[in-house]
């Protein structure tokens, strides 16, 4: 049984992801697998040190197998991106044996993805080469999909992949498949010259050889196509030629799509389940069960390859398993505890996790540790893939170093130029308690102070919508309490206060600042600023503002008990009850908003967003924002862009919105009715306290301002402002 775990072997929290396991010819030293993700960083095919940086820091961190990005087999015909790695000539193989042993001297093993990217070659678009596909003409799709949800200038930087050309396809001939054959073959001997333990073939994501296994995109009648047997004869061969060049010491992996739901004809689980048999059968070590939507537009992309919900894989996984033998790797947004179930279970016997690994690469070292409340958590908000549709590196929103070489290092103090000091911050959320974490990890003494009963600022609050982002949160309090941060909540900072405590440096990491829009009505009491509600949800102290004396009796009682501490529950009981009228019109369709509007129209609200301007969510990253509008317009949110708020009144709210005939930039006025209105934007940065403590304590104490105080950017802009400040102080 290959799920069994010898009791030798029972070490750290999560056993199971923590036992070693044999894959072809490979000894795995733990079940945790790094999959491809692009990094965008190759010269024209060539590993750089930024990408045998990024892959050893992987493997220093305890992944067992790591897998190198996608690669063109026939570079550049065939490529998405120049800044991909190539393995079409011999050329390459010093950086990928330089990228190899780097590994390998941290005790991983890897293997290289290896792909012909057939209909989604941007290099074969941009050099006026026809894409190969196994039919012609394609199946219906919609293309302009992709263009709603996402702004001119996304649009703009997604064309540069392609130099602003359109795709021509070309329906690949018997000639053009043994090519791309011979291809993988001496790619793969490449790679194995180079030291390599092996290569995933990449049988998924609509690339060259998923389109001949779907029986949606190829409708030929040659031996390639016809029947389930012909259809699946590119990959058989691509394998067995691999297998018969390099021999039994070299794995061979393929990712396959468990299931493309995106065309009627598409693949579904129990097809991936006899494709992965057959590619056993023709010599594979292992299967890697990924996913995939064929239409990308939109929440499409969120289906697969890139998952948003919680082991949205786990299923087609358990069919593709039950038919094979060998390794299957389990991925999608499989978080470590939810890992180890599915291997305790034979659900899988190896879990990738992608995201999660660049957000924390130390992940597995903190599991064997026996410390997973240290693990940094994936918040889940698609910036690191969105920076894929135009090539770029990813970048992190919680781990503010990965695609960042312009990061400064956090260089312990006592160091030369860096005498340790006494670092006060003002502010517990994001921004400060990176700053606290990073300036305390490096030696300094920190001490936090933080207004409210909690920390986590606007992030914890953000949680009730949006729940990793409460686990971000508790990581940060964790961490920056082991790095010997003290933390004195309930503490609102005073320039004297501050002073009194002789700090060396003042971070402030205060948050935005909200205003109210400037027209009749908007002082009324129903309409809620993002603090006010959070107050009604919460139980924290509201002032004057609020209605109704039964809705404070009720919310005075949740605080007595404890419950509106706990958002998670406040997060449940809302579902039956929360003190928000059933007509909602929410002003400012930006993250805040929409996000909002979601949560409200899950639990029974009547919401309408107005936006003032042209696109929603524009502070999302687009894969993302895709998703929430989606799933906020399935839930029958009715969004009006370029609204503009002319008045609250107690039962309705007026607007003016562009004319449903569109002509001529004219505008009607409606009026909606609204029983709360909640003002979701208006955000600005906020110095003022920064100002104040710098007159007070003078120019021999620097003051450094991080976070939306000083520039609104959200989660990502406050880690990436304080993990700076963090390592500069
Ligand atoms: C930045 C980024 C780049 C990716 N590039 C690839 C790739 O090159 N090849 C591939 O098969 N999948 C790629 N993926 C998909 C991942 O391998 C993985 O299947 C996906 O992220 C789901 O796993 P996760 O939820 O653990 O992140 C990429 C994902 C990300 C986030
Ligand atoms: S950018 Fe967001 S989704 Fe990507 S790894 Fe970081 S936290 Fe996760």
């Amino acid at each position: 049984m290959i799920s069994d775990v010898s009791s030798d072997f029972v070490r750290g929290s999560h056993p199971y992801l923590l036992s070693p396991l044999r894959v072809g010819p490979m000894e795995l030293r733990n079940r945790i697998v790094l999959p491809a993700m692009d990094q965008n960083v190759c010269d024209d095919g060539l590993v750089t040190d930024a990408v045998v940086d990024h892959y050893a820091r992987r493997a220093e961190g305890g992944a067992g197998l790591l897998v190198l990005e996608t690669s063109a087999v026939a570079f550049p015909h065939g490529a998405t991106a120049r800044h991909q790695p190539a393995l079409s000539h011999d050329g390459v193989i010093p950086g990928l044996t330089r990228l190899a042993d780097a590994v390998h001297a941290h005790g991983a093993r890897m293997v290289v993805q290896a792909n012909h990217h057939g209909r989604i070659s941007g290099v074969d678009t941009a050099e006026d080469r026809p894409s190969l596909v196994p039919s012609l003409p394609l199946p219906d799709s919609d293309p302009m999909s992709i263009m709603v949800d996402t702004t001119m200038d996304e649009l703009m930087a997604m064309a540069t992949l392609t130099g602003g050309k359109m795709p021509t396809y070309a329906e690949a001939t018997v000639d053009d498949l043994a090519w791309v054959v011979e291809q993988f073959a001496d790619a793969a001997a490449r790679v194995q010259a180079a030291g390599m333990d092996g290569i995933e073939v990449h049988a998924g994501h609509g690339y060259l050889i998923d389109t001949f296994l779907s029986p949606a995109w190829n409708r030929r009648t040659d031996a390639y196509g016809g029947d389930e047997e012909g259809r699946a004869r590119l990959l058989v061969e691509v394998v067995e030629a691999v297998r018969t060049r390099c021999g039994p010491d070299f794995a061979v992996l393929v990712r396959l799509n468990g299931r493309d739901a995106a065309l009627p004809g598409g693949i579904t689980p129990d097809l991936a389940a006899r494709y992965a048999a057959r590619a056993v059968a023709a010599g594979a070590d292992a299967i890697h069960v990924s996913a995939y939507s064929s239409i990308t537009g939109g929440a499409g992309f969120t289906e697969g390859p890139l998952p948003w919900r919680e082991c949205q894989y786990e299923e087609m996984t358990r069919t593709v398993k039950a038919a094979v033998d060998v390794p299957v790797i389990a991925v999608g947004r499989i978080r470590p505890d939810e890992g180890e179930r599915i291997l305790a279970d034979g659900g899988a016997d190896l879990i990738a996790m992608g995201r999660q690994l660049l957000a924390d690469p130390d992940l597995p070292n903190r599991l064997a540790e026996g410390r997973p409340d240290l693990v940094r958590p994936c918040i889940n908000c698609f910036v690191c893939v969105a920076q894929n549709f135009w090539s770029a590196a990813p970048v992190c929103a919680v781990n503010a170093r990965l695609g960042r070489p312009d990061q400064p290092e956090p260089v312990p103090v006592g160091d030369p130029g860096h005498p340790a000091g006494h670092i006060v911050v003002v502010g517990g959320g994001p921004g400060g308690l990176e700053a606290a974490r990073v300036a305390a990890g490096r030696g300094h003494r920190v001490t936090v102070l933080e207004k409210a009963d909690h920390l986590g600022g606007t992030a914890r609050f953000s949680s009730l919508t949006t729940p990793m982002n409460g686990e971000l949160v508790r990581w940060l309090s964790t961490a920056a309490t082991e790095a010997g941060v003290e933390v004195r909540t309930g503490t609102a900072a005073t320039p004297e206060l501050v002073a009194s405590l002789a700090p060396t440096t003042v971070v402030v990491a205060t948050g935005a600042v909200r205003t109210r829009p400037d027209v009749p009505g908007a002082e009324l009491p129903h309409v809620l600023s993002g603090d006010d509600l959070r107050g009604l949800l919460t139980g924290e102290d509201l002032g004057d503002r609020r209605p109704g004396p039964l809705v404070r009796l009720a919310l005075a009682a949740g605080r007595n008990l404890g419950i509106t501490a706990d958002l998670g529950r406040v997060r449940t009981l809302s579902r039956r009850w929360m003190p928000i009228g059933r007509r909602v019109v929410v002003v400012g369709g930006g993250l805040v908003g929409t996000e909002l509007a979601e949560f409200l129209a899950e639990r029974g609200r009547t919401v309408t967003v107005l936006e003032d301007g042209t696109h929603l969510a524009v502070e999302m990253a687009h894969p993302r924002r895709w998703r929430a509008l989606h799933e906020a317009r399935a839930h029958g949110v009715d969004f009006r862009t370029e609204a503009r708020l002319v008045a609250v009144t107690p039962t309705e709210v007026v607007a003016e919105v562009p004319d449903a005939d569109g002509g001529d930039g004219a505008r009607t006025e409606v009026r909606l009715p609204a029983d709360d209105v909640l003002l979701a934007g208006g955000v600005g940065p906020d110095r003022s306290l920064a100002e104040a403590i710098g007159r007070a304590l003078g120019p021999d104490v620097p003051v450094h301002v991080v976070g939306d105080a000083g520039e609104v950017g959200y989660i990502e802009g406050a880690i990436r402002s304080g993990h700076e400040v963090g390592c500069r102080v």
